[in-house]
């Protein structure tokens, strides 16, 4: 399907370096904080490392670099995993790829008799090819079928916006979009659709952008520079991929699948997420969240930390990186751990 292209990608570069994964059809994907994710997952040789977002392989490939150690590939999306066939090759014994949601990742690792590991990462959301294919629907700026879904099962996007209630689509926009206008949104969908079924991306891009407050200009330039229909997108993605319940869910299952000493290594690129992986690490690190910036941590009485922090705070890109790959101005990181402290039970869970 030939692409209607507006404005640029945000994850792809003219030019690869050495580092960066080369898809088949020259398309690129820069793996975000790269070299941080590399120092805190540390891989030795020897060890079994699960990259549980393989994506377009870029995290994988540098781990299997970096040490003599194996490597578990996980993704959801069939694709990722049929392109990373030919990093397997390369790897021959040391690279296993398993499709499935991350929150599976023992039962996945189990299928395979893996039952421990000494490092887990996660780098959340979506990958330049998912979102630089028109077809998938993840983009706003190509035109495509208003899809949206990692695994290509379960409800899509459509299904969504044009069956779900007024107050229901209000909701998802506001809490997963933190759409400030969620309410006038979710009123233009429904009644779009009372006219006629909304099927396509830039079809839902207009009219969430004409649903939209005037933008306004301070010195001559806009207030925003994210386009209208960003945060929309982002809700009916996180709400479509169920990436919040996955992330929980995740979070829980690396806690039990890692060894005493095994890193966990997170990159998330929007509050939501960060909030998540903070609370997760800071509760189980001994630390409540803070509940006013300057009160001194809280510690935890109740069950032993079963990690700890290897970085309080999180780790951002540098400006140079920033500048040259958008999509890392976003990005946290933060890493934690493994205690040999018993895992927790959920009541204990923060
Ligand atoms: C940002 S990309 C990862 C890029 C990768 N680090 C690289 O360097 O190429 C995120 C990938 O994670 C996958 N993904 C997101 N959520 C997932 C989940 N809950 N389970 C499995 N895969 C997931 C997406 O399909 C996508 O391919």
């Amino acid at each position: 399907m030939a692409q209607k292209k507006r404005g640029n990608s945000p994850t792809t570069g003219s030019s690869a370096d050495p580092g960066t994964p080369q898809l088949p059809d020259n398309r690129v994907h820069s793996p975000v904080l790269l070299s941080e994710v590399l120092k805190s997952l540390a891989p030795a040789d020897g060890e079994v490392i699960v990259d549980g977002t393989f994506g377009a392989g870029g995290y994988t490939r540098a781990i299997l670099d970096a040490a003599n150690c194996k490597a578990f590939g996980i993704d959801r999306d069939p694709e990722a995993m049929a392109r990373g066939a030919v990093l397997s090759t390369e790897y021959p014994d040391r690279l296993t790829l398993l499709q499935g949601p991350f929150s599976e990742m023992e039962s996945l690792l189990d299928g395979v008799g893996v039952a421990k590991v000494a490092g887990v990462v996660l780098d959340l959301g979506v990958s330049s090819p998912q979102l630089d294919q028109a077809e998938r629907g993840f983009s706003f700026r190509f035109d495509g079928p208003l899809d949206m879904r990692m695994s290509s099962a379960g409800q899509s996007a459509e299904d969504v916006v044009n069956a779900f209630g007024l107050d229901e689509l209000t909701e998802i926009i506001r809490n997963f979009g933190e759409e400030r206008h969620a309410r006038r949104v979710a009123k233009a969908i429904v009644a779009a659709r009372d006219e006629k079924p909304i099927t396509r991306t830039l079809q839902l891009a207009d009219l969430v952008s004409e649903a939209m407050p005037p933008i306004r200009y301070k010195k001559g330039q806009p207030v925003s520079r994210i386009h209208p229909a960003t945060r929309t997108f982002q809700a009916l993605r996180i709400f479509v991929n169920d990436e919040i319940g996955e992330l929980r869910r995740g979070l829980l299952a690396a806690e039990r699948l890692l060894g005493e000493g095994g890193r966990l290594v997170v990159v998330s690129f929007h509050s939501l997420e960060d909030r998540e992986v903070k609370n997760f690490m800071k509760a189980r690190s001994g630390f409540a969240p803070r509940p006013h910036r300057h009160s001194p941590a809280a510690e935890i009485t109740g069950p032993a930390a079963s990690f700890e922090l290897l970085k309080r705070g999180v780790t951002k890109p540098t400006d140079e990186e920033a500048q040259t790959n958008p999509r890392a101005r976003s990005a946290r990181l933060r890493a934690a751990r493994r205690t040999s402290a018993p895992v927790w039970n959920m009541e204990d869970a923060a």
